[in-house]
């Protein structure tokens, strides 16, 4: 029988991809998403369409803070790996909107964790954020260094979430991977990023805000790279660390629980990362520089020696090769 995974935030950007990757590989996906108006509908919708071409693919319609529709939805579809990536993400939207996030991250995760309790699923997997680092100063960022210090709404939603699922992995002894992704960027990718709307202004000769004056650094890590590492973490849930062979290990010796990075270790200046599009493009940016804006952090740079060491994850894409692969969707689906 076909392995069956519960995919939420299927019509967002990584769940997208994640659900097309586990169909391409003859699994039998249920993806469950609320196709929310945060950004552009139609490019959820249009991401939908091409997923409902796989005959292994089912849809659901609903929120995650809709504790009914959610559970009604997993235990008729009873999957034996949940993959949860639907979330109230971005930075900037969470000073505005705090609730919103409360209510997604941390009710919709609560909501999704009870569900997979009952079920005993194999492996719950957790979409988590590079932002939990916060303020560090020590780079690059390890699973094991300290996450006290998150800067935006945002990011202590995603630290809640992984507290809040290591409490529960601990009690009912529920197997659950925390995934801590790295600035996400690729084809069919989200229009409320930078690099989205770089693209978009340098392209229609409209100016681009800078922050910090073009100071800042993130580890840019392609879809594909995200989509591999979370693929071959399939089969390999957690499991309670009792012995001291790992000492820098993420897991933990109380619960089958685990944290790890997957981002592309390697920091990228913003100003870089900008010159490299206007060569691609063949066009200038109207370049208007700003402070550093509330919440945002100076860097991001991710170790992922230990997904390496588990999965023998290997981020293949340069940025310059993956901003042309973005570019080339972008150049297409807008015309
Ligand atoms: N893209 C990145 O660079 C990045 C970086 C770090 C972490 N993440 C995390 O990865 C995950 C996926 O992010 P993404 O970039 O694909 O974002 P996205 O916004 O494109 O996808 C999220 C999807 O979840 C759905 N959704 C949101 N709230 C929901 C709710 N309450 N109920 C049901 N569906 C809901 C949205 O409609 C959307 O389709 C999120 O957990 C995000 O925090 C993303």
């Amino acid at each position: 029988m076909k392995t069956k995974i519960f995919i939420t935030g299927s019509s967002g950007f990584i769940g997208f991809h994640v659900s097309k990757r586990y169909l391409d590989k003859g699994f039998k996906v249920c993806g469950f998403d609320s196709m929310n108006n945060y950004y552009d509908v139609g490019l959820k919708k249009s991401r939908l369409k091409i997923l409902k071409n796989y005959k292994n693919f089912s849809f659901i319609k609903g929120n995650l803070e809709n504790q009914k529709i959610l559970n009604k939805s997993i235990i008729r579809f009873k999957p034996s790996i949940i993959i949860h990536l639907a979330a109230q993400a971005g930075v900037r939207y969470s000073i505005k909107s705090p609730k919103v996030y409360l209510n997604s991250n941390i009710i919709g995760t609560y909501n999704l964790i009870e569900v997979a309790k009952k079920l005993k699923v194999k492996h719950l997997m957790i979409g988590s954020s590079s932002s939990v680092y916060g303020s560090n100063k020590k780079f690059p960022f390890q699973e094991i260094d300290k996450t006290d210090n998150q800067v935006s709404l945002y990011a202590a939603t995603k630290k809640s979430t992984e507290n809040l699922a290591h409490s529960y992995s601990s009690l009912w002894k529920l197997p659950i991977t925390i995934l801590r992704f790295f600035t996400v960027y690729g084809p069919w990718g989200r229009p409320d990023m930078a690099y989205f709307k770089f693209t978009k202004n340098i392209i229609n000769g409209k100016k681009i805000d800078i922050y910090n004056k073009g100071k800042m650094y993130r580890d840019y890590t392609y879809v594909d790279d995200i989509v591999d590492g979370v693929f071959k973490l399939t089969n390999k849930a957690p499991k309670i660390n009792n012995s001291k062979k790992y000492k820098n290990d993420s897991l933990s010796n109380v619960a089958p629980f685990r944290v790890l990075n997957i981002g592309n270790t390697k920091k990228i200046l913003l100003l870089d990362f900008i010159n490299t599009l206007e060569k691609k493009l063949k066009k200038k940016a109207i370049k208007k520089f700003m402070p550093m804006q509330k919440g945002d952090v100076f860097s991001t740079l991710s170790d992922t020696s230990l997904l390496k060491r588990i999965t023998g994850y290997n981020p293949k894409t340069k940025y310059q090769d993956g901003i042309q692969k973005f570019l080339n969707w972008y150049l297409n689906y807008y015309g």
